[in-house]
Parts: structure tokens; sequence; C-alpha cells
């Protein structure tokens, strides 16, 4: 395993908070964490340390000890604190310990009121300038997502982390065998914020209007939304980024139909683009796409279109042959 990282912390941390001095100490642990870890990890996924916190963190109902009645006694956990310990599993920081990230005195329960405040650290700061993960290119992902309406509107409370869970994140578009699987994951995203009042509020009190209602004028919308992205719409497309991680304003999303249904549609630089997909494509609009320069998505897919316009073809063939038929006739 490679555990070389955390060379520089990004600059916005030290201007919102003033524990710098836990962050080397939470570095070290994660250094220390992964490195022990690197044998064995695939067979003994969960640390025990994730456990410990998971017995009350991943299940609806917990156990403590009543300190009045010294009995066990059981409670409900709030839906909005339980860790899926399986996603947690599938996520990229599996072989965590969760005060790797959270503070140790989370290790004692009743929680202490105050590490509430605790300042948590971002992606950039533990993959900030680090060369291991210079194929995700974190920097520049940053320098676009600040200029994201996001960021524009809602200021340094929305974070990364709005989308990115840091508890589950993995890269699915490099690894899944499917554009559904990639559309499906990633709209998950945004409709869970979209299209939820808690975690929409915690941001804004704007009141927001239904996604549907919103994109009345696109024809077969859920079509739409389980083939593409919200991001091929609601971003300008970059070659040299994988994601494009700079959400526009919303005068500025891409309406335009012949952009996405023409030969040259802005989906083969985007969402079509990723490798694992192509050697894995086998029927459907994506190898279509591969294999034809001049495909048109959705040109050949409604089935009653393409029967009428074959009647339509038979009916006028047999009207120019009875015409002239009756000419000749008359002649
Ligand atoms: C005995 C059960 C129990 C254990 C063990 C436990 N927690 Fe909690 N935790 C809770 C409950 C209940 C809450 C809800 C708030 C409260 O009651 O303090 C909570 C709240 C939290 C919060 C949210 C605080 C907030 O409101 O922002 C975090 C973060 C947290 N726990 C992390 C951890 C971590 C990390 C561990 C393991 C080191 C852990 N917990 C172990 C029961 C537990
Ligand atoms: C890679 C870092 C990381 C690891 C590992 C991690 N957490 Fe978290 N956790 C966070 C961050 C960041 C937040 C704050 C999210 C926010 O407020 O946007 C958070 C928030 C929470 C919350 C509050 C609920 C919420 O969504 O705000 C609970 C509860 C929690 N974590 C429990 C755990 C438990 C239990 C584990 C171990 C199984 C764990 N965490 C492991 C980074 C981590
Ligand atoms: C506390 C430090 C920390 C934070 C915060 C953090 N990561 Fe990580 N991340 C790591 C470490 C350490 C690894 C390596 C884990 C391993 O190899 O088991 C890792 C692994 C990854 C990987 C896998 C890299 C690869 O190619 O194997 C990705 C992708 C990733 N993180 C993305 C993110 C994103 C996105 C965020 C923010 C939402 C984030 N991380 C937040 C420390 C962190
Ligand atoms: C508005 C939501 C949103 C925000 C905010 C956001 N991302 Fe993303 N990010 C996405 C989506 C959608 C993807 C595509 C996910 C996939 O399929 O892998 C993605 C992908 C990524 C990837 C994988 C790129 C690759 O090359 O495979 C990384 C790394 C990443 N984001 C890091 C970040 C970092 C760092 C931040 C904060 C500076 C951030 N993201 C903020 C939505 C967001
Ligand atoms: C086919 C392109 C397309 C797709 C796909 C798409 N959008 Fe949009 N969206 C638009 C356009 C164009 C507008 C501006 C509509 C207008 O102003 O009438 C818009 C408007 C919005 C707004 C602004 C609402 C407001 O008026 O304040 C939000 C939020 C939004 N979209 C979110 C999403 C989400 C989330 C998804 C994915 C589930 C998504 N969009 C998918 C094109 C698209
Ligand atoms: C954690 C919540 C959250 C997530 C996740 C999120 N958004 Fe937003 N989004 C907001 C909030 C809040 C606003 C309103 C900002 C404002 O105008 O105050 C907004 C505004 C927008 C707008 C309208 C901008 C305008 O011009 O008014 C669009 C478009 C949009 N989001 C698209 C997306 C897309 C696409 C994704 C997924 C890649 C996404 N959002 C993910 C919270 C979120
Ligand atoms: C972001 C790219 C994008 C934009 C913009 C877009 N579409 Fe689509 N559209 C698609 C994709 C992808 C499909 C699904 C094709 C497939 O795989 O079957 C689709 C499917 C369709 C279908 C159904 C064809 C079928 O397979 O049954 C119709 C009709 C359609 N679009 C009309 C429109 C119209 C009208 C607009 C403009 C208002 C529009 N689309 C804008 C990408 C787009």
């Amino acid at each position: 395993m490679r555990v070389h990282f955390l060379t520089e912390v990004h600059p916005s941390y030290f201007i919102q908070n003033h524990m710098l001095n836990r962050i080397p100490v939470l570095f070290i642990l994660v250094l220390l964490t992964c490195g022990w870890n690197s044998a064995g990890q695939e067979n003994n996924p969960l640390k025990e340390g994730a456990k410990a916190c998971l017995r009350c963190h991943g299940e609806p109902v917990y156990t403590l000890i009543n300190s009045f009645t010294d009995q066990s006694q059981k409670k409900m956990m709030n839906p909005y604190l339980i860790i899926d310990s399986v996603k947690f599993h599938q996520g990229v920081h599996r072989t965590f310990n969760c005060t790797d990230c959270h503070d140790s005195g989370y290790e004692t329960y009743p929680h202490s009121a105050d590490l509430k405040m605790m300042p948590m650290a971002n992606c950039l700061d533990c993959h900030g300038g680090d060369d291991t993960y210079a194929k995700y290119q974190f920097e520049r992902i940053d320098e676009e997502f600040i200029k994201s309406i996001h960021v524009q509107h809602v200021g340094d409370k929305f974070t990364c982390s709005s989308c990115h869970d840091q508890h589950y994140y993995q890269s699915v578009a490099r690894n899944a065998s499917s554009v559904q699987e990639i559309v499906d994951y990633n709209n998950e995203m945004c409709k869970d914020c979209h299209g939820s009042t808690a975690k929409y509020r915690l941001l804004t009190d704007k009141m927001q209007r239904p996604l549907n209602e919103i994109h009345d004028w696109l024809p077969n919308q859920q079509l739409h939304f389980d083939n593409v992205r919200c991001i091929e719409c609601h971003t300008q497309v970059t070659d040299t980024l994988m994601v494009s991680h700079n959400i526009l304003a919303k005068e500025q999303a891409r309406k335009n139909c012949s952009e996405c249904h023409s030969a040259n549609s802005v989906l083969r630089a985007s969402l079509y683009k990723y490798e694992n997909l192509q050697s894995r494509s086998g029927k459907g609009t994506l190898n279509a796409v591969i294999q034809n320069e001049s495909y048109i998505i959705g040109a050949n897919q409604v089935p009653a279109l393409k029967i009428l316009s074959i009647i339509f073809l038979v009916l006028a063939l047999a009207g120019i042959f009875t015409h002239s038929f009756f000419r000749f006739l008359k002649k």
C-alpha cells in the first residue's frame, strides 16, 4: 500500500480553523494505521475501532448502561447519525478507524458536547499536493469547485462533503461497468439534497421547487434522468478534467437538444469517454456511438415512429403507383 500523503494543508483550512495543533496528530494517526493495516486488508476489512463505534452508529437501536439505574437500556439512534457499515466497507476509506478523522474524545459515551465544534479535515487537507493521487487532479477540481454556483451562492458552508460523503466515497465512473450505474450514482448525489428538505435547509432558507417541475420542458424526463447525468447539462464539459466540477448558473444550463442529439454529441467527451465502459460495452447506445461516428442518440429508438415512417413510405409509394397507373390507362 502507498502511504505518502499529507505534505500540504489546504490554505482555506487555516483561515477557517484555529485547531491547527490537532492536524498533525490526526495525520500521523492516519499514516500509522494505514501502514499497519497493509496486510490482510481484504480478509479483515473493518478496524476494531470502527466496529466499536458502529456498535451504536451502525444500528437503529443502541444499548447503553444507564448510570442512574445501573441497568442496560435500549435507545433509538437518530437516523441521520447512522453510518451504513456496508457502504462504509465499499468506500475508499474503509481501512480507517473512525477516530482517524473524528476526535478520540468520541471513544467515551455520553460524548462531550464541545466535540460537535471540532473542525473536520476536507479532501484537500489530505489529498492536496500529493503525487499518489495525481490522476484525480484534486487541485484542479478544487479550482473548478470554487467557481461553481454553489460556492458563489452559499459560500464555504458548501464543501466537497456536501456531495461526497467521506464515509462512503468511491470513484464509481472509473470502475463502473455500465452507463446506468454511473448515472444512478451521480444523480443520487444531487437528488439527495435537491430532493431533501433537511439537507437543503442546512445551507439556505430559499424554498426549492421539485425537480420534475423545474424540468417540465424536457420530454421523456425520466428517460433522460436515467440516461444522462445532471452534470451533463449543468457544467461546461472540459477535456482536461475527468469530471467537470463547475456547476453553472441555471441560465447557462444546456437546453439545446441538438448538443446531445447530433452526430458530434457532447456526451462523447463526457459520459461516454470512460475506457472501462468502452471495453465492456455490449449492445446499446454507447456501443452504437463508439462504433458509428455519425450515430445520433435517440434517433432510431422510437419504434412507433419507425413503424409510422414505414407506413407513410408504403402509402406514398402506393399513391404514386396508383396515380401513374391511371395516367397510363388514360393515355
Ligand atoms: C453507546 C453508543 C455510542 C457509541 C459507542 C458511540 N456513539 Fe457517537 N453518538 C451516540 C449517540 C446516541 C449520538 C447522538 C448525540 C448524543 O446523544 O450525544 C452520537 C453522536 C455522535 C456524533 C455526532 C455529533 C453531532 O451531533 O454532531 C459523532 C460524530 C459521533 N457520535 C461519533 C462517534 C464515534 C467516532 C464513535 C467511536 C469512537 C462513537 N460515536 C461511538 C452514541 C454512540
Ligand atoms: C475519512 C474521514 C472519516 C472517517 C473515516 C469517518 N468519518 Fe464520520 N464524518 C466525517 C466528516 C468529514 C463528517 C462531517 C460531515 C459534514 O458535516 O459534512 C462526519 C460526520 C459523522 C457523523 C455525524 C453525522 C453527519 O453526517 O454529520 C457521525 C455520526 C459519524 N461521522 C460517525 C462516524 C463513524 C461511526 C465512523 C467509523 C465507522 C466515521 N464517522 C468515520 C469524516 C469521517
Ligand atoms: C483524513 C484524511 C483524508 C480525508 C479527509 C480524505 N481522504 Fe481520501 N484517502 C485518504 C487515505 C490515507 C487514503 C488511502 C487509503 C488506503 O489506501 O487504504 C485515501 C484514499 C482515497 C481514494 C482512493 C485513491 C486510490 O486511487 O486508491 C480516493 C479516490 C479518495 N481518497 C478520495 C477522497 C475524497 C473525494 C475525499 C473528500 C470527500 C477524501 N478522500 C477525504 C485520506 C483522506
Ligand atoms: C455538486 C456536487 C459535487 C461537489 C461539491 C464536489 N464533487 Fe467531486 N464529483 C461529483 C460528481 C457527480 C462526480 C462523478 C462521480 C463518479 O461517477 O465517479 C465527482 C467526482 C470526483 C472525483 C473523481 C474524479 C475522477 O477523476 O474519477 C474526485 C477525486 C472528486 N470528485 C473530488 C472532489 C473534491 C476534492 C471536491 C471539493 C473541492 C468535490 N469533488 C466537490 C460531484 C461533486
Ligand atoms: C437535459 C438537460 C438537463 C438535465 C439532464 C438536468 N437539468 Fe437541471 N436544468 C436544466 C435547464 C436548462 C435548467 C434551467 C431551466 C429554466 O430556467 O427554465 C435547469 C434548472 C435546474 C435547477 C434550477 C432550479 C431553479 O429554478 O432554481 C436545478 C436546481 C436543477 N436544474 C437541478 C438538476 C438536477 C439535480 C438534475 C439531475 C437529476 C438536473 N437538473 C438535470 C437542464 C437540465
Ligand atoms: C448538499 C446540498 C446540495 C447538493 C448535494 C447539490 N446542490 Fe445544487 N444547490 C443547493 C443549494 C442550497 C442551492 C441554492 C443556492 C442559492 O441560490 O442559494 C443549489 C442550487 C443549484 C442550482 C441553481 C443555481 C442557480 O442558478 O440558481 C443548480 C443548477 C444546481 N444546484 C445543480 C446541482 C447539481 C447538478 C448537483 C449535483 C452534481 C447539485 N446541485 C448538488 C444544494 C445542493
Ligand atoms: C445532455 C444530453 C441531452 C440533451 C440536452 C437532450 N437529450 Fe434527449 N436524450 C439523451 C439521451 C442520452 C437519451 C437516451 C438515449 C438512449 O440511450 O436510449 C435521450 C432520449 C431522448 C428521447 C427518447 C428517444 C428514445 O430512445 O425513445 C427523446 C424524444 C429526446 N431525448 C428528446 C429530447 C429533446 C426534445 C431535447 C431538448 C428539449 C433533448 N432530448 C435534450 C440526451 C439528451
